[in-house]
């Protein structure tokens, strides 16, 4: 029997499958359920360990394209490897972009004239005129392109955007943002900031894009960083200060800590009403600090961020509700850490002009 999210994924692409037969060239499903959504995954490396079994565990039949490790990844999790981008480009309906950053462009622009909407993760592109470049493609393709940006996905960080949104803090003022991470050793791009843009531009980029959805457009942005080495692995610290249009301020803290090092994160938000906190390291609850001592929001039925994105996104392909977040979001989230890095680079304050959608 088919689920929810099946049966709603089934409506946009069950047509194709009854005229293309319901097994994947060289492949099988492995008996899980047929949803009708057929996924090209491009990459096989970090990231996709989580994209594939959200993908699977969604009914979705995958194929895996990626200079390396395609056939390793499906023996552990499922899918189906195929042996180049074109044989993926012809079985599948929805191209999702796992490669490292710099290779974003050429993978989604492909993917986008082979006629495919396409997911693709964060940062959207190295440069800003990459990521206008994919955005504007997608646009005249008549195509989406969405970023994943998993942490809006993340409930306690929807919980709390959604309560800042409802007036439960009054009007925002401050909010804190941490993130600290191990150094993503298992990839030597990483390491060259000219191709992953460093720590600010791969990890920062999570709490910038939560701090402009939380407390909206931003008008100058100031950042430091320093700079380590532990036994050999480039650590680093970033740290950015945003000022938002409404007068409120963000700071955003992101570490690339030593490999190993458990990811942590967390919030402080603070308005005229109240606070908004969480901690990942202390506990998995929201805590809300009101003069009336109203209850917190209730993130129990939170669930893994990754499946939710991939849900999310799909219906939103399939003709559902469009998803909370779009490529113009993706372009802004790219701009706000390269401001990040050019206030770094120049010691400065750097002022913020949102991209207004022009091509
Ligand atoms: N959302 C998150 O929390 C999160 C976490 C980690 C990484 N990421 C992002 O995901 C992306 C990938 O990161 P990763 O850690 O998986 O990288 P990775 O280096 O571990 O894996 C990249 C994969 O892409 C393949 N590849 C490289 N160039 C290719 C090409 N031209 N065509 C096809 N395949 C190609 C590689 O062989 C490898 O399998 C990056 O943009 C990164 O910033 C996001």
């Amino acid at each position: 029997m088919c689920t929810e999210d099946e049966l709603c994924l089934a409506k946009k692409w069950s047509i194709g499958l009854v005229s293309r037969g319901n097994a994947l060239p060289g492949g099988s499903t492995r008996g899980r359920p047929m949803s009708g959504i057929r996924i090209g995954l491009i990459g096989a490396g970090g990231i996709a360990t989580r994209h594939l079994p959200a993908w699977l565990s969604l009914g979705a039949e995958v194929v895996v394209y990626s200079e390396r490790g395609a056939r390793e990844l499906t023996e552990r999790f499922g899918g189906t490897a195929v042996a180049s981008l074109d044989e993926l480009l012809e079985c599948c309906d929805v191209v999702d972009v796992v490669t490292p950053t710099p290779v974003h462009r050429v993978c989604a622009e492909t993917a986008l004239r082979a006629g495919k909407d396409v997911i693709c993760e964060k940062p959207l592109a190295r440069h800003h005129d990459d990521a206008v470049a994919m955005a504007r493609l997608a646009d005249q393709e008549g195509r989406q392109l969405l970023p994943a940006h998993v942490v809006r996905f993340r409930a306690e960080y929807a919980a709390m955007r959604a309560a800042v949104h409802e007036g439960r803090i009054g009007v925002p003022a401050v909010a804190r943002y941490s993130r600290t991470a191990p150094f993503p050793a298992w990839s030597s791009w990483f390491a060259d900031p000219q191709e992953s843009g460093g720590v600010v531009l791969d990890l920062l980029i999570h709490d910038l894009d939560i701090a402009h959805w939380v407390c909206g457009e931003v008008t100058e942005v100031y950042a430091v960083t320093s700079q380590a080495q532990h036994q050999g692995t480039p650590t680093a610290t970033a740290h950015a200060v945003l000022t938002h249009a409404n007068g409120a301020i963000s700071h955003v803290t992101g570490t690339w800590g030593a490999p190993g090092i458990r990811l942590t994160t967390s919030y402080h938000v603070s308005g005229t009403h109240g606070v908004l906190s969480f901690d990942s390291a202390a506990e998995h609850t929201i805590r809300l600090n009101t003069p009336d001592g109203a209850g917190a929001p209730d993130v129990r039925a939170g669930g893994d961020p990754f499946l939710g994105e991939l849900r999310e996104f799909s219906r939103a392909i399939g003709g559902g509700p469009p998803a909370r977040l779009n490529a113009r979001d993706g372009i802004i989230a790219v701009d706000l850490a390269l401001a990040a890095l050019e206030s770094i680079r120049t010691g400065k304050a750097v002022p913020f002009l949102t991209w207004n959608g022009g091509w």
